[in-house]
């Protein structure tokens, strides 16, 4: 299985590692199958998510995506945060080998859950956002492996 650079550098130097305590918004996303948990906090400033942070126990692709997730959701809107799929991930890591593809599904789900806690919270709706599913074997277009 060959990774790319990019996956190797946020999987072995992985960016916003921790937790947030006065976090706007926490996600929580598993993966039955696999037994990989993220977890994945916002703070959010006036609709723009001025930070990211997470904890992964997982996979090294689940590391790598964490890591470029949080990167890339920095600065953004909360509207431009729903735009950062998978597979918006997964280009800006150049990539993932077929086998990993679900493990960038956790990294969009915990973030989306992280989303949905904030606007439960702050009793708003964000459109565009479903409600987050605790387990990604739940989704029903989960890539095939
Ligand atoms: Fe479980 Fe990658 S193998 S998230």
């Amino acid at each position: 299985m060959e990774y790319s650079a990019k996956v190797m550098d946020h999987f072995m130097n992985p960016r916003n590692v921790g937790e947030i305590e006065d976090a706007s918004g926490v996600g929580t996303v598993g993966n039955a199958k696999c037994g990989d948990i993220m977890k994945v906090y916002l703070k959010i400033e006036n609709g723009i998510i001025e930070d990211a942070k997470f904890k992964t126990f997982g996979c090294g692709a689940a590391v790598a995506t964490s890591s470029m997730a949080t990167e890339l959701v920095k600065g953004k809107t909360i509207k431009e945060a729903l735009e950062i799929t998978n597979k918006a991930v997964m280009e800006a890591l150049d990539g993932l080998p077929p086998v990993k593809v679900h493990c960038s599904c956790l990294a969009e789900e915990a973030l989306h859950a992280a989303l949905w806690d904030y606007a439960e919270k702050n009793n708003i709706v964000i459109e565009g956002l479903e409600k987050p599913v605790n387990d990604i074997e739940e989704l029903h277009n989960l890539p095939e492996e």
